[in-house]
């Protein structure tokens, strides 16, 4: 653990995470104060500042306040991810739903994909390079949009570059990472094709006004992000993915996250280490 040169109070600490938890519904429990403080302590030395109190201040008051949530939330968000994570569920993905989703939308040729809480990008490119080979040489007949959201605005500009180092493909399938990608000097560049199906968009998963602007979707991920939220955010996202999510939709959420508790009508999709939800009720929005 990284020792922080400018030390945090509990009351700073608690100022802080309220804050944080209001404005992105990340909750960060007792335990974590360190998590904040050594990320953010090298942010107060840049700017100069001493103590915590000063930050709060900049951060909460006069006209920089937007630009330095973004820079905070750029610094303190988890962002751990891989191609291929959690490869049982993505089989799942492949194998179950998405020839389901595929002969659903056989009329319109449209796909929607959303990963809503992307990172790196290391997750939408993998659906890309799913559904790029289900569909073979049928892609070019359909109109497949696959969206990356993220609340971190560095992330996604790794995830635009479509370039990653090694430790990004370290799971990689090597027929995959020869197929996919390019190697240049140790980094490895995304093929072009698998490149331009995917799109990313800054996103914080608190404002539904602005996540419903991207319309409805036949596929939902949001993996390994809700394990730090609370009940009332899991709450606010799972009824913002039920009320964006096609009727015969699915909901893939991490293996070790879960929707007990959570009072919207999903029921898990019966298939073994899926994680994956369709809407009880089968209600709302027709296709995407
Ligand atoms: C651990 S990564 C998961 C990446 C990918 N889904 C996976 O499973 O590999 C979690 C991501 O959630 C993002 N995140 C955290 N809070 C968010 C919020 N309120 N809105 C949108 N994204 C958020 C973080 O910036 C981070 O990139």
């Amino acid at each position: 653990m990284a020792t922080a040169s400018i030390t945090m109070s509990e009351a700073q600490f608690n100022t802080l995470r309220k804050i944080v938890y209001e404005r992105s519904g990340i909750h960060f429990q007792d335990s974590k104060k360190y998590v904040l403080e050594s990320r953010l302590s090298r942010r107060l030395e840049e700017m100069n500042f001493e103590n915590f109190d000063q930050y709060l201040m900049f951060l909460t008051a006069g006209p920089y306040q937007t630009d330095e949530f973004q820079e905070m939330f750029n610094r303190i968000t988890i962002n751990e991810t891989s191609f291929f994570r959690n490869e049982p569920q993505l089989e799942v993905f492949e194998k179950e739903i998405l020839p389901e989703v595929l002969e659903a939308r056989k009329d319109t040729k449209r796909l929607r994909i959303w990963s809503s809480a992307s990172s790196t990008g290391e997750e939408p490119y993998t659906l890309a390079i799913q559904i790029h080979r289900t569909l073979g040489v049928r892609l070019p007949d359909w109109h497949v949009e696959i969206l990356g959201t993220d609340i971190s605005e560095k992330v996604l500009m790794t995830a635009q570059s479509g370039v990653y180092p090694s430790y990004s493909i370290r799971t990689l399938n090597p027929l995959i990472l020869k197929r996919y990608f390019t190697e240049e000097k140790g980094t490895y560049a995304l093929d072009p094709t698998i490149k331009s199906m995917v799109r990313f968009e800054l996103l914080n998963l608190k404002d539904a006004i602005s996540a419903r602007r991207f319309g409805t979707w036949d596929v939902i991920f949001c993996r390994n992000v809700m394990i730090y939220f609370d009940d009332q955010m899991k709450t606010h996202c799972t009824k913002l993915f039920y009320d964006q999510l096609a009727k015969d939709g699915a909901l893939f959420i991490g293996h070790s996250e879960t929707l007990r508790n959570i009072d919207v009508p999903f029921e898990p999709i019966p298939v073994p280490h899926a994680f994956a939800y369709k809407k009880a009720d089968g209600t709302g929005k027709g296709e995407a």
